[in-house]
């Protein structure tokens, strides 16, 4: 059966207290609402409608894509309302709501609502609560039957009794939608036009009401406020954290890592606490990653070592290879198999061959650095003249003296030498010494300046 899906975002979340629109809230490094379409996108529908209204342009630019529609409610006037906007792009058998602010809604979860839903059935998803208030509340018959659900505030004293809650998630067929949302009417204690009203409308026309729940509340659980943010926060971390342990990563503590994005593993891969992984990062057998590292969108492979307090964007690691403590590794950094770099060392576009050691101290730009070459700390590769960039190339069995200075285009043969405190801007042939430095004099007896008395 075919599926429509349409998303509300269209709340403006005063309690944020933010000029962000609620939706764009990041949870593990992605919006609520990126999170939500994500999800969406998993059920494979014909269809994915947003509804937006507070803050509609950022919203629609931060997640522009192809197969999303979206839709405009100019006024909040209720959630029956903000479906109704959508109501002429729907054409698909079976219309699933979602909302933008409830980002950890899992497919399984939302597979198990569809499989309930059909011409003559409404599935609703519901959750049993310690504290029920706020919620619309789940009506039954004596049967058991759901009947109805009534708003906290339009709710008796014993409607509030019950700990049934709505979701607001639900999954309802498309045949009826328009003639139950046509109906509605805001004759209610908020003054909206409520979608849950749709429930009585449906009973009374003859459907019945499936109700399935989540595995684990969290998983319908809005965020209003950034406490309620952080705490979804926390439970995405720990269930991230728990899937990688499942695959084989000992993480020092769960309790002290962060995945903002996606991340593969390889068996026993060592993670100590405090690290952040973002974007795609894939993370072979036996790599370890030491504390306080934020590694983004690079690989690291077999074996390889990140020492403690390492950033790494868009870098590779090869097999064996290690960086750090303190390295920082920028897009395009390439470290060939056992190629090593040490503490404050900085790449950017740089390859170094298997084998090479950058040990401390240096800035490799725009680099092409042969195997098994030696750069000596505080090496510069000039590579920038405040316009343009230009490439130092090296040989393999280099040897760069500590302290040079590699003014780009340059190119070092293979087995070259440089003093150290060289400024080199000719290129050197292979198998040469280039020493580009002022020759020292000693001035003997040299007195030194005294202080007045
Ligand atoms: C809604 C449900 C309630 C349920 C609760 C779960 C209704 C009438 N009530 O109540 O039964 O227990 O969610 O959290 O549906 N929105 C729009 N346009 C609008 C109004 C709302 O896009 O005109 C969006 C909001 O941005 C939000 C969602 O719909 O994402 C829910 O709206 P909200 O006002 O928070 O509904 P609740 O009062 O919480
Ligand atoms: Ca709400």
């Amino acid at each position: 059966m075919s599926l429509d899906i349409v998303i509300l975002a269209a709340g403006q979340g005063t309690r944020m207290r933010s000029a962000l629109p609620k939706v764009l809230h990041p949870v593990a490094g992605n919006s609520m609402l990126g999170h939500v379409v994500a999800t969406a996108r998993q059920l494979a529908p014909q269809g994915i409608h947003v509804v937006i209204g507070h803050g509609a342009e950022r919203v629609r630019e931060a997640l522009a894509a192809d197969d999303l529609n979206f839709v405009l409610q100019a006024e909040q006037l209720g959630t029956g309302h903000a479906v109704a906007q959508a109501l002429p792009a729907l054409s698909a058998e079976r219309v699933l709501i979602l909302y933008g602010d409830v980002p950890l809604i899992e497919a399984d979860t939302l597979q198990r609502l569809l499989a309930q839903v059909g011409p003559d059935r409404l599935a609703l998803l519901t959750v049993d609560l310690v504290d029920p208030s706020g919620y619309g509340r789940i009506v039954r018959d004596a049967a058991g039957q759901v009947v109805a659900i009534v708003e906290h505030k339009d709710a008796t004293p014993e409607q509030r009794a019950i700990c049934e809650g709505n979701t607001g998630i639900l999954a309802v067929p498309g045949a009826r939608l328009a003639d139950w949302l046509g109906r509605l009417s805001n004759d209610n204690a908020q003054g909206e036009f409520y979608l849950t009203d749709v429930i009585a409308m449906a009973v009374a026309d003859g459907l019945t009401v499936a109700t399935e729940q989540p595995l684990d509340a969290l998983e319908v659980q809005g965020a209003n406020d950034r406490i309620q943010l952080a705490q979804l926060e926390r439970h995405y971390q720990l269930r991230a954290a728990r899937r990688l342990m499942a695959q084989g990563v000992t993480l020092r503590d769960p309790a002290r890592f962060d995945l903002r994005g996606e991340v593969s593993v390889g068996r026993d891969v060592l993670i100590d606490v405090n690290v952040i992984l973002e974007g795609r990062v894939t993370i072979e057998d036996g790599v370890e990653i030491g504390p306080n590292c934020t590694i983004k969108d690079s690989t690291l492979r077999r074996g390889a070592q990140v020492k403690a307090n390492s950033h790494l964007d868009g870098a590779e690691l090869g097999e064996g290879a290690d960086c750090g403590p303190f390295a920082r590794l920028r897009p395009g950094a390439v470290l060939g198999a056992g190629a090593h770099v040490g503490n404050f060392v900085e790449l950017k576009n740089a390859v170094l061959g298997e084998g090479a050691k950058a040990g401390h101290l240096s800035y490799l730009g725009d680099a092409e650095i042969g195997a098994r070459t030696n750069i000596g700390a505080g090496t510069i590769t000039c590579n920038y003249d405040g316009a343009n960039k230009f490439k130092t190339v090296m040989g393999e069995d280099v040897f760069v003296g500590s302290n040079s200075a590699l003014v780009a285009p340059v190119t070092l043969g293979d087995r070259a030498t440089t003093g150290a405190g060289s400024v080199i801007t000719e290129d050197v042939p292979a198998d040469s010494l280039a020493l580009g430095r002022g020759r020292q004099r000693n001035i003997e007896g040299w007195q030194r300046p005294q202080k007045k008395r």
